[in-house]
């Protein structure tokens, strides 16, 4: 098998998409490679409304231009150099059918960005699509606080689950793909949750 992104894969257009939400644990249809790795430029925030779209439950990330979010005051006033996240090759007879798929699941607020994705394995970087939802869209919130952001999520729900799984799965995805891809934002937010869950459920945290 040639590596991703090698001259051997050069005769075929291929199109390659960058999951950073949870494209990272749901595929998308018609991939065949799934290649862990980062993105730079970027940083992962809960920044995007998604209540009644289809297959969204609630706050979900987004990717915010790191020159951007540097001029603005965030809670989480660090962000990893490293978006972690999973670039899917879809194999080239369907990537008409995918991205139809694509833009009918997230196309709500998303604008598409074309951006080198570097894989975890050293090999060449990869163009890859990502969606993303920039400030102006009307689904952007943009900076808030941490624990309301928690107590948000731990009460929202859509037509594809909880929000809080959403969040969990995701956390739980990063800490899977590499030693280095922990996100604090995300962690931060599962632990928060989860404490809130906790007490809700009457266990007082030690
Ligand atoms: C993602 O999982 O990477 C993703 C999901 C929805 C919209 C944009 C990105």
């Amino acid at each position: 098998m040639s590596a991703p992104g090698s001259a051997a894969d050069e005769a075929i257009p291929a199109f390659w998409l960058f999951g950073y939400g949870s494209l990272i644990w749901k595929p998308p249809p018609h991939f065949d490679r799934r290649v862990p790795g980062w993105v730079t430029g970027y940083v992962r925030r809960f920044w995007q409304d998604h209540r009644g779209t289809p297959d969204a439950p609630g706050r979900v990330v987004t990717l915010i231009e790191r020159s951007h979010w540097e001029t603005l005051t965030d809670h989480h006033d660090t962000a990893p150099d490293k978006v972690w996240g999973v670039a899917y090759r879809i194999v080239p007879e369907r990537v008409a059918e995918v991205k139809e798929y694509l833009d009918i699941r997230e196309v709500n607020g998303y604008s598409i960005h074309y951006t080198p994705f570097h894989p975890a394995d050293g090999s060449a970087p990869i163009k890859t699509l990502a969606y993303i939802g920039t400030p102006d869209n009307e689904k952007f919130i943009g900076p808030q606080d941490p624990q309301e952001l928690a107590h948000h999520i731990l009460e929202s729900r859509g037509p594809s689950g909880l929000n809080k799984d959403y969040l969990y799965g995701l956390d739980t995805a990063l800490n899977e793909l590499s030693p280095e891809s922990r996100d604090h934002h995300v962690s931060d937010l599962a632990e928060r949750v989860r404490a809130l869950e906790q007490m809700a459920n009457g266990h007082v945290s030690s």
